[in-house]
C-alpha cells in the first residue's frame, strides 16, 4: 500500500508541473476524466479545442480545489451558489455566474459568466491545489463521442495528443456534473442535469426551471441535440418487440435491467441488475465504449426511469441517439 501511495505523488507533481508550463493533462474527476489546462492561460486553454476538435464557441468549466479558488473568478457567489457549494462541492455539481474580466475570453466563449465546480476526488483537488491556479478542464474525449470514465478511454481517444494522463481508477458517479446557472436571477436554470438530481437540488435552493433542453435557440453545444455519441448508430427501443422488426445486422442491447431474452443480440450491456439508477449512471459510458467496440451494426437502448440520476442517463441517451427511421450515425 504504502508503494502505491509513493507512486501516486510523482505522477501528480509532474503532472502538476505540467499544467504551470501551459501543457495538458488528463485527469479523474468523480464524473468523467477531464482534460485541463491552467484556466488563464489562454494559449493552454486553446490547445484543449485543438486537441478535442471542439468549437471556439463552446464554453469550459474552470474547477477549484478551494471556495477561496473562487476569487480569481467571480466578485461574489449568490446566495444560492453558497447554498449549493456547501450542501454539493466538492461534488457532481457546476454553476454559472457572472465572471470577473481577468478570466480569459476562450475559457468562456466571450460569454459575460463563468461555468465553475469543485470536483469530488482526491487526485483532482490536489492536482488544482498543487498547480495553484483553477483549471480549466472539458471532458477528456474527441467533440461529440462518448465520455471517458476510465484512463484507458482517454488513452484511446486521446493517446498522444495530451501531455500527461492521470489514472485514478474509474469514475464514480459517472455522468457529468449538473450544470445550473444563477446568472439570469431566480429561480436558477438546469442547463444540463447530471449528478446531482433535480430533486436534490430543489431541496436546498426550491423550484427551478427545467428548459425543455432540445427545443428552442441552441445555448451551448453541450445541449446540440446529437451529443455523447457512439460511432455505431444507436435506437431508443419502445419495446423488446420493436427488435424483431426487420433491424438485420449485428445488434448490440443497452440495458438497463436484465433483458427477457439475451439470445438475439451480439452483445448487451446490463446497466444495473438490481434496476439502481446511481449503478446505471456509472456503467453507461464504459458500456456504450464497449458496445461501439464490438462492430455492430445497431445500438438498442432500454429507457430508464426519468426520476433522480435517471434524467441525466436519459438525456445522454437521447443524445447519443438516431431518431427511429434515419440512417446512419
Ligand atoms: O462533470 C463535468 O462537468 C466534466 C468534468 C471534467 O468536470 N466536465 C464536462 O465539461 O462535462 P464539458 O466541457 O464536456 O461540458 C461543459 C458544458 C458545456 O456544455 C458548456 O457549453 C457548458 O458546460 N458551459 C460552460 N461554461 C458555460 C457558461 N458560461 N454558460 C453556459 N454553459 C456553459
Ligand atoms: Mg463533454
Amino acid at each position: 500500500m504504502t508503494g502505491k501511495a509513493l507512486n501516486v505523488t510523482d505522477p501528480l507533481n509532474e503532472a502538476a508541473m505540467i499544467l504551470r508550463q501551459g501543457g495538458l493533462v488528463a485527469f479523474p474527476t468523480e464524473t468523467v476524466y477531464g482534460l485541463g489546462a491552467d484556466a488563464f492561460n489562454p494559449l493552454a486553454v486553446a490547445r484543449i479545442f485543438e486537441v478535442k476538435g471542439r468549437p471556439r464557441f463552446d464554453p469550459l468549466i474552470v474547477h477549484v480545489a478551494r471556495l477561496k479558488d473562487l476569487d480569481d473568478l467571480v466578485h461574489h457567489l449568490p446566495l444560492f451558489g453558497r447554498l449549493l457549494a456547501s450542501a454539493f462541492w466538492p461534488g457532481p455539481i457546476t454553476m454559472v455566474v457572472p465572471k470577473k474580466d481577468g478570466v480569459p475570453d476562450i475559457v468562456t466563449a466571450g460569454l459575460p459568466t463563468v461555468a465553475v465546480r469543485m470536483p469530488a476526488h482526491p487526485v483532482a483537488l490536489q492536482l488544482i491545489q498543487l498547480a495553484q491556479r483553477p483549471i480549466a478542464a472539458p471532458s477528456a474525449n474527441l467533440f461529440g463521442h462518448v465520455s471517458p470514465t476510465t484512463a484507458g478511454h482517454v488513452h484511446t481517444q486521446l493517446e498522444d495528443k495530451v501531455d500527461f494522463i492521470l489514472d485514478g481508477g474509474p469514475c464514480r458517479v459517472g455522468v457529468e456534473s449538473t450544470i445550473i446557472s444563477l446568472a439570469h436571477g431566480n429561480p436558477p436554470e438546469i442547463l444540463r442535469p447530471g449528478g446531482v438530481s433535480v430533486e436534490e437540488i430543489e431541496e436546498v435552493v426550491g423550484s427551478v426551471r427545467i428548459p425543455d433542453l432540445r427545443g428552442g435557440p441552441v445555448q451551448a453545444p453541450g445541449m446540440l441535440s446529437r451529443h455523447y455519441s457512439p460511432s455505431t448508430p444507436l435506437k431508443i427501443l419502445k419495446n423488446h418487440r420493436d427488435v424483431s422488426r426487420g433491424e438485420g445486422g449485428r445488434i448490440g442491447l443497452l440495458a438497463f435491467q436484465s433483458p427477457p431474452d439475451k439470445s438475439r443480440y451480439q452483445a448487451v450491456e446490463v446497466l444495473s441488475e438490481k434496476g439502481d439508477l446511481q449503478e446505471a449512471a456509472a456503467n453507461l459510458f464504459a458500456a456504450l465504449h464497449r458496445l461501439d467496440a464490438a462492430r455492430l451494426d445497431l445500438i438498442l437502448a432500454e429507457p430508464v426511469p426519468k426520476i433522480g440520476l435517471g434524467l441525466a442517463i436519459m438525456d445522454r441517451i437521447e443524445r447519443a441517439s438516431t431518431p427511429w427511421g434515419e440512417k446512419g450515425g
